[in-house]
């Protein structure tokens, strides 16, 4: 990946400093059972976390909560120091990279090149700029020749890779990825595995059921099941020991 729009000086690392704090969070969806009960969890700069748990944990749900889709009903979250409310949104969502689980409701522009280009050129961006980075962003995801294309005539793994290339457009301090293998080949899971690897941000949260996949990309795993935190450890203690996993839901081998 020469002459990358990544730039390689790897995560900053100040130890001392909370990225991400979520504190006592509790979320139902309306006249249900809460799918979060207690959720209470911090993030240091320098980190990056996988959120594993099985289907129908809730997930999703505590990533949508995070960055402000979705508000609970009890407790708080605060993204570096600033809390994360109705109106501090627009100061949060600067500073947040999420991807959603399905790239669709992530790209919406007549042209892939104009959802790339979106992001940046709202915040002031030249768009000759902005179409430069988007040019080089498309090609370190083999998408050089897609740039034309709305998302609707990619392929399920090209819609996930131009997703993500529009989140890192616009440099985000932090991470927030909610299935971000899904749809692709071993090939490309290892590609986006080594552009994380080297991305410049402060802490990423990743969601994912591609337990190999969070074995090569992070360094710490929270189980989700049941509505808590089941677990919050290291990744490779964790990854082996099966008899954990298949307690809570999550199979090593399958
Ligand atoms: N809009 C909604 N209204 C009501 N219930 C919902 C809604 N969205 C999700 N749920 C329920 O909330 C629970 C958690 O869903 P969520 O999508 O957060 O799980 P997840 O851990 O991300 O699952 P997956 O691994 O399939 O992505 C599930 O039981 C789901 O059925
Ligand atoms: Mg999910």
């Amino acid at each position: 990946m020469k002459s990358s729009a990544f730039n390689s000086q790897g995560l900053t690392s100040n130890p001392q400093a909370t990225v991400l704090a979520v504190d006592n969070l509790l979320y139902a969806y309306s006249q249900q059972e809460p799918v979060l009960r207690e959720i209470s969890f911090t993030l240091n700069a320098g980190e990056r976390v996988a959120l594993m748990g099985p289907t129908g944990s809730g997930k999703s749900t505590l990533l949508e909560n995070i960055i402000g889709v979705k508000q609970p009903q009890k407790g708080e979250i605060w993204i570096n120091g600033i809390p994360v409310e109705a109106n501090t949104l627009p100061q949060v969502r600067r500073q947040i990279g999420f991807s959603f689980q399905d790239a669709n409701d992530q790209l919406f522009m007549p042209t892939i090149l104009e959802d790339i280009t979106f992001g940046p050129r709202n915040y002031g961006v030249p768009p000759a700029i902005a179409i430069d980075k988007a040019r080089q962003l498309l090609a370190d995801f083999g998408l050089e020749a897609y740039a034309n294309r709305s998302a609707h005539e990619l392929s399920g793994g090209q819609r996930r890779l131009a997703a993500l290339a529009a989140i890192l457009a616009l440099e985000p301090q932090i991470l927030i990825l909610d299935e971000p293998t899904n749809g692709l080949d071993p090939a490309w899971r290892r590609k986006l595995a080594r552009v994380l690897l080297n991305l410049p941000a402060q802490a990423m949260l990743i969601a994912s059921h591609d337990l190999h996949w969070l074995g090569k990309v992070t360094q710490r795993g929270l189980v989700l099941s049941g509505g808590y935190i089941q677990i919050d450890r290291n990744i490779q203690p964790l990854l082996r020991d099966a008899d954990t996993l298949e307690r809570l839901g999550l199979p090593i081998d399958w």
